[in-house]
């Protein structure tokens, strides 16, 4: 495998260059849209190197894409002095002639359904929502009074200028990306060193592209804009995240998450029976993770896995805090975590996500005792007690954060299969084509796009004899407005046919804003493109639409079926959401200042414990950092967006389901998890309406279009699964389950030693230092690649 063979490079390549900022290269691989749009930093002193070697390539020409805008636009811009630092004393009169900031807002969301708490205007000092909009805040911070100057033509571009401006910078942009675009895929479609530097140089001119961009949008006084949508679109191109640092803090910031992953993607654990077993790699801790039922086993590689990475990141981290806060204060954010929440455009955002959890909770702690007596059962009262959370090791997952790994344990009815129509398929003689084929009908059916016929000439369905590929499902947007592919190694089983739909919803994603100016098209928020793919899943996967499709030909449709279907898909994203909502609550608090170096760990567990129910299996101190073995946290990757997707994906699923007629509240008949879509125009418009406006709008007036609705509401994810929720309930009664969770005991202490408790196997007191240098590791996985050595991890 390419990818074991120099992973680190590939990460490098793949996620400190942030091609794409979703769960790639990780055990539980999500499904991925390639995304060329996030801002990239090209000042990677070790890439750079590559690329002063590897530069004498002839193809390789940089010849400067903004030369070709309107040189009179750039000129007038140049000219202009900052907004901030013009002598308020020439422009005595501009303070009355100016609009009172409240006025203004009020203006602007004149009939886009605004709503307490939420604003979506430009970001005048309204204090209520100065953290969430304030992208320019320093103006409501105690500073003197900005001072205006629209008047004075000498300094400013009229709208019409703007929007030409911007429309040129639009034109580029595409280009740009398209050039980026199809020298990643030419490098993922077919893995060889020179593919590799290309990919490698194409993104990094990309980023001296979008960085000349926000050079020139800088310039713009954004304040004078009255036009929601110029000033949206501005706003967007000047959040450039940590490249504002200065030169030599943004290489200490990149080098900081270069030896956090480092760490993270060359740890290796030892065999607990087989000492003389070493270098288990993180594919095959997970491989035990999900298979062993061997309590002592799955604690050794829970224990040692996170010894190999977290504690050894923890230092690094604590870093990286630091100076992730000053960049989010250089883009005039009080800290990362308002940074991180900004393009959610939710006040009170914490609260929003927490709430939401809280409406899921009495479903979920209904599945968490009936697995804990599952668990009981199978490990010994002992072990598990009645009332406390679970020990994460024991969950199937080396975070726990899916339990569909010990299905087999816990199943409602484990004499029944769950629905597969794999045999089916393979019976009815399906090729990947036809599976995709057959996707396309089915968006076509509700009103949807076609695939374009690029589509069908270009995208990748198969392994190529002899060429690697990384397979890893993609949907792909080459930014010309009629290119759009999908890379996926295709397998004739049921797991990959729900998956060519998903990648195909994100196809249609693309093809709904295919119109909008580049920067608007993305999803209406960081979980909106993933929710609906995975809305499409849902539709898909049902039993009855299978019926539909002549893949299920006996009727299955009785309780152990529904409830074993139900319980599979709660395994999986009921229990994400606690550890994902865990996740970035940990990160803003840190980024905060609420929780404090010495409590980084404890924080953590006291989270896991309070919103999963999941304790250590072992007890954990200030030694530890078991999140730092997270992959996005030395990566530095916000990931509320996968909580927030998941819970939009059942509230979209549920409209899309009325909207079919197929979906009746409280009506037995038609319960939402038998809905299917196929077929509705009515559940096609609303998609359309969902995505047709791309990241134009704040995401709660896209929802309001398309659903009606204007929140997250979690309500939906109750109503899907409310049949499993009875049976559990029942279930719980039946054998006298406690529902809920007790604190059992110290989790997590400062110290181990001033706990004054014996630890076991000596844990907490390994002296092995770690200590590979980054720069070792990038050579010899250059020589991988170059001299295709074999790398040797002893
Ligand atoms: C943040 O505010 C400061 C001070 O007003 C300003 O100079 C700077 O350009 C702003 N930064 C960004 C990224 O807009
Ligand atoms: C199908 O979609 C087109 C374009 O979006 C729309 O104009 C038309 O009304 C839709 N047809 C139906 C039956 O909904
Ligand atoms: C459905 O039932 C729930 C709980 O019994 C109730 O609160 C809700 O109002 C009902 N909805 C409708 C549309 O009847
Ligand atoms: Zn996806």
């Amino acid at each position: 495998m390419y990818r074991s063979e120099c992973s680190l490079f590939f990460v490098l390549l793949k996620l400190i260059l942030i091609i794409s900022a979703e769960r790639v290269n990780l055990p539980d691989d999500d499904l991925y849209y390639f995304d060329p749009n996030k801002y990239v930093s090209s000042n990677n002193q070790y890439v750079q190197e590559v690329l002063r070697k590897y530069n004498q390539d002839p193809h390789y020409t940089n010849n400067n894409p903004l030369s070709a805008i309107n040189q009179d636009l750039l000129n007038k811009l140049a000219s202009t002095p900052d907004p901030r630092l013009i002598d308020s004393s020439n422009y005595p009169n501009q303070r009355n002639s100016r609009p009172r900031t409240n006025e203004r807002v009020d203006v602007l969301n004149v009939g886009q359904g605004r709503h307490q708490n939420q604003n979506y205007g430009p970001p005048y000092n309204i204090d209520q929502n100065r953290n969430q909009y304030d992208v320019y805040p320093s103006a409501s911070r105690g500073d003197p009074p900005r001072q205006y100057f629209e008047n004075d033509p000498q300094y400013s571009l009229r709208d019409d200028e703007l929007f030409k401006l911007l429309a040129q910078l639009d034109i580029r942009a595409s280009q740009q990306c398209n050039i980026n675009v199809r020298a990643q895929w030419d490098f993922e479609t077919n893995v060889n060193d020179a593919n590799q530097i290309r990919a490698l140089e194409q993104q990094l001119a990309y980023s001296e592209f979008q960085r000349g961009v926000h050079n020139i949008v800088d310039k713009i006084d954004k304040w004078d804009i009255r036009d929601p949508a110029l000033w949206r679109q501005l706003r967007y191109l000047s959040v450039v995240g940590p490249s504002v640092l200065p030169q030599d803090q943004l290489n200490r910031y990149n080098r900081l998450i270069n030896d956090m992953l480092a760490i993270y993607n060359t740890a290796t654990v030892c065999d607990l029976e087989d000492p003389l077993k070493c270098g288990l790699r993180l594919e095959d801790l997970n491989v035990i993770m999900a298979r062993s039922r061997d309590w002592d086993e799955l604690q050794h590689v829970w224990i040692e896995w996170h010894r190999r990475t977290g504690q050894k990141i923890k230092e690094l981290f604590v870093q990286l805090v630091d100076l992730s806060n000053y960049a989010a204060q250089l883009n005039n954010f009080t800290d990362t975590s308002e940074y991180w929440m900004f393009p959610f455009e939710i006040y009170d955002f914490r609260n929003e996500m927490e709430r939401a959890w809280d409406q899921i909770k009495p479903l979920y702690e209904q599945l968490h005792a009936y697995i804990r007596r599952k668990l009981r059962d199978l490990y010994g009262p002992e072990k598990i007690s009645r009332e406390a959370p679970l020990p994460a090791h024991i969950l199937g997952n080396m975070w726990g954060q899916s339990w569909e790994n010990i299905l087999d344990i816990t199943i409602p009815y484990p004499g029944k299969n769950f629905l597969d129509v794999t045999p089916e398929m393979l019976k009815q003689r399906y090729t990947p084509e036809a599976m995709y084929r057959i996707a396309e009908e089915f968006f076509v059916s509700m009103n949807m796009s076609a695939m374009p016929p690029d589509f069908w000439s270009k995208s990748i369905f198969d392994e190529i004899p002899g060429r690697p590929v990384i397979c890893q499902p993609s949907a792909w947007d080459f930014c010309n407005g009629n290119d759009y592919r999908i890379k996926m190694c295709t397998h004739i089983t049921m797991k990959d046919f729900i998956t060519v739909h998903h990648e195909m919803a994100h196809i249609q994603y693309f093809l709904a804003y295919k119109r909008l100016p580049k920067v608007f098209r993305d999803g209406a928020n960081p979980g909106f493109h993933e929710a609906i793919s995975e809305a499409i899943s849902l539709a898909v996967s049902n039993p009855k639409h299978m019926q539909t499709l002549g893949l299920v030909l006996t009727s299955i449709d009785d309780l152990p079926h529904n409830i074993n279907f139900l319980f599979h898909l709660a395994m999986d994203k009921l229990t994400f959401l606690p550890f994902s909502l865990a996740l970035d609550i940990w990160r803003w608090d840190i980024f905060s200042g609420y929780t404090r170096k010495e409590r980084y760990n404890c924080h953590w567990w006291d989270l896991r414990e309070r919103l999963s129910g999941v304790k250590p299996p072992v007890l954990r101190s200030e030694i530890d950092f078991d999140p730092g073995s997270k992959y996005h946290v030395p990566a530095n990757l916000p990931y509320i967006g996968y909580y927030m997707g998941t819970i939009l994906e059942f509230q979209i699923f549920r409209a899309l389901c009325k909207a079919a007629g197929q979906y009746v509240e409280n009506d037995s008949r038609k319960p939402l998890h038998k809905c299917d879509i196929y077929r509705s125009k009515e559940a096609g418009a609303i998609l359309t309406r969902l995505m047709e406006t791309g990241s134009s709008l704040p995401w709660q007036e896209t929802l309001k279009l398309g659903i009606g609705e204007s929140k997250l509401d979690a309500s939906a994810v109750r109503e899907y699964f409310r049949p499993l929720e009875e049976w559990l309930r029942n279930e719980n009664l039946r054998t006298g389950e406690f529902v809920g969770w007790v604190y059992d005991g110290d989790y997590c202490k400062y110290s181990i030693e001033t706990a004054n408790l014996q630890v076991s196997g000596g844990y907490y007191n390994d002296a092995t230092v770690f200590s590979i240098s980054l720069s070792l590791i990038i050579s010899s996985c250059l020589s991988t690649i170059f001299i295709h050595l074999k790398l040797s991890r002893s």
